[in-house]
C-alpha cells in the first residue's frame, strides 16, 4: 500500500484546501511507483470544503477592479482553478495504471506546483482580508475530469491541452486587469503561474502524443474527435501562441485553432 501512486489518494480525498495543499506538497517522490497496481476507486469525488458554494458559472458576476472585492473576486476564481488542478493531477496519478514512471512523477511534481500556486494566491487573498471559500466558485473542471474517468487519452487530450491551455491565452488578460489595479504582487504570482503551467501543458502534449503513438491515431484528427466526442469547450481568442509553442504545440496544432 505504500507506493506513490496509492499516496496520491490521501491528498486527493482531503476535504480542508490548506491541509490539500500541504499534503501534496509532503509527497514523496521517492517512493516507488506502483505503476501496475490496480487501485479501488474512491466512491466520493474529490475531497471539498462546504465552502466555496458551488454555482453554475454563468452565475458568477464580477464585480470593479477598482474595489477591493472585486479584485480579492478574481483572485479567488483563479485560487479555486489551482485547488481544482491539485485534484486533477493527482486524479490522473491514482486513477490511471499502467504508463510508464515518468507519467506518473511527471503528474506529481505539476500537482505540487498547484499547490504551491493555490498557496501562493490563497496567501495573498489573506492579505486582502479575504480567505478561499468567501465566494461562490464553479465545478467546470471538475465536470471535464468526471466526464474523461474512463479514458486517460480522453483526460489528457482535454485537460491539460484544452483547460489548462486555456488558462495560458487567459494569464495576459487577468495578470493586466489586477496590475492595472495596481495590484503587483498579484502579477508576480500570476508570473510564476504562467511559466510552471507552459510546463503542465507541455507535459500534456508530450504525453497525449505518447498515447496517440501507442493506440496508432494521429493526434489532429484524434484530438478533433475527442473534443467533439466529450463536448469539450470551445477555444476562442486571443490565444497566447508564444507560450503554447513554447508548450510544444506544433504549428498544424496552432493553425488549427483559427
Ligand atoms: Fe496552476
Ligand atoms: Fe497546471
Amino acid at each position: 500500500m505504500h507506493s506513490l501512486r496509492s499516496a496520491a489518494l490521501a491528498p486527493w480525498a482531503q476535504t480542508d484546501p490548506v491541509l490539500k495543499a500541504q499534503a501534496t506538497l509532503a509527497l514523496d517522490l521517492s517512493l516507488p511507483v506502483g505503476a501496475d497496481e490496480a487501485l479501488p476507486a474512491p466512491h466520493t469525488g474529490p475531497g471539498r470544503s462546504a465552502r466555496p458554494e458551488l454555482v453554475p458559472h454563468t452565475q458568477l458576476k464580477a464585480k470593479s477592479m477598482a474595489t477591493t472585492e472585486g479584485r480579492a473576486m478574481l483572485v479567488h476564481s483563479i485560487a479555486h482553478i489551482e485547488l481544482n488542478a491539485i485534484d486533477l493531477a493527482l486524479d490522473v496519478v491514482w486513477r490511471f495504471a499502467g504508463m510508464p514512471d515518468a507519467f506518473y512523477t511527471d503528474w506529481v511534481h505539476i500537482a505540487q506546483e498547484e499547490a504551491k500556486h493555490f498557496s501562493l494566491l490563497r496567501t495573498h487573498l489573506v492579505g486582502m482580508g479575504y480567505d478561499y471559500g468567501d465566494f461562490a466558485a464553479h465545478n467546470t473542471l471538475w465536470d471535464m475530469a468526471e466526464r474523461t474517468r474512463g479514458d486517460l487519452l480522453a483526460r489528457i487530450g482535454i485537460v491539460p491541452r484544452t483547460m489548462e491551455a486555456r488558462g495560458l491565452d487567459a494569464s495576459p488578460g487577468v495578470k493586466n486587469k489586477l496590475v492595472s489595479a495596481g495590484d503587483h504582487a498579484a502579477g508576480k504570482i500570476l508570473d510564476i503561474i504562467l511559466e510552471e503551467e507552459i510546463g503542465h501543458v507541455a507535459a500534456g502534449n508530450r504525453w497525449y502524443r505518447y498515447l496517440c503513438a501507442k493506440r496508432g491515431l494521429d493526434p489532429i484528427s484524434t484530438y478533433a474527435e475527442l473534443i467533439a466526442q466529450y463536448d469539450a469547450p470551445k477555444l476562442r481568442p486571443p490565444f497566447n501562441m508564444e507560450a503554447r509553442r513554447l508548450a510544444g504545440f506544433e504549428e498544424a496544432e496552432l493553425a488549427a485553432l483559427s
